[in-house]
């Protein structure tokens, strides 16, 4: 049985202020949730968060990591460090890092082997854009994407036995309002546990772009979608518990 999970991606938003109000809001709200719940908010204030949830079950990830372990690279966090701050999590490979800071999926891999080192949890984010998906090639890409992980790790299974999370974001999704069709949705979670190997049903697949309040039931009841990655409502205290809620 997989626990369901669902992790809010603050990207590059808030004050120190709004984020201490923001996590003391959530801690109200969350009491009783059944499902895993976890915060990636900036790396500056990751260690203000940590404080804060100390003494609650929601958990902390960072939005990235270098890959090395230290050393003269300005400007980057390893994830040892994140580790160290009380991160449990690291996301790797969103779609803006692959886009808007050239991320390759080689780039990617090295980071998910880097956050294992660390002995943190990758939640490994993988989807098609527009054109893709208009040119019928969104399962060569998702394949491309994931495999080359399995491959820096020495397979499928050891992936899934490394408890490696796989966030499914169609690119077309993310914060534009639209979400992905239940169907769509079902057809790209089953194959990526395809590509998951015999082992696969161990691993959570999330579904992320545009949830919200309204539709989160329908998607986390869906075949094969075991929780959600929030952007834009996980920065609202009603949106984002109304989404955790809705995962229970
Ligand atoms: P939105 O929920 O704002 O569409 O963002 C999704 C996302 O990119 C989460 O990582």
């Amino acid at each position: 049985m997989r626990q369901p999970l669902v992790v809010g991606n603050w990207k590059m938003h808030g004050s120190r202020d709004e984020a201490a109000k923001l996590v003391g809001g959530l801690i109200q709200k969350l009491g009783g949730c059944q499902a895993e719940i976890v915060l990636c908010p900036p790396f500056v204030f990751l260690a203000d968060v940590a404080d804060l949830l100390s003494k609650s079950s929601v958990g902390l990830g960072s939005q990235d990591v270098a890959t090395q372990v230290q050393g003269a690279f300005t400007g980057e966090v390893a994830a040892e460090m994140v580790a160290d701050i009380g991160c449990r999590y690291v996301i790797v490979g969103h779609s803006e890092r692959r886009t808007l800071f050239g991320e390759s999926d080689a780039l990617v891999a090295e980071k998910v082997a880097a956050t294992l080192r660390a002995g943190l949890v990758p939640i490994v984010c993988v989807g098609e854009t527009a054109q893709q998906r208009d040119a019928g090639i969104t399962e060569e890409v998702i394949a491309g994407q994931l495999n080359t992980v399995f491959e820096r790790l020495g397979g499928a299974d050891e992936f899934v036995q490394s408890r490696a999370v796989v966030a499914y974001e169609p690119v077309w999704a993310i914060g534009t309002g639209v979400t992905a069709e239940p169907q769509q949705v079902v057809q790209v979670h089953q194959f990526i546990r395809g590509l998951l190997g015999k082992l696969g049903a161990a691993s959570r697949v999330l579904y992320g772009g545009s949830v919200k309040p309204e539709n989160a039931a329908e998607l986390f009841e869906l075949e094969d979608v075991d929780g959600g990655l929030i952007g834009g409502a996980s920065l609202d205290i009603d949106s984002f518990s109304a989404i955790c809620a809705a995962a229970d």
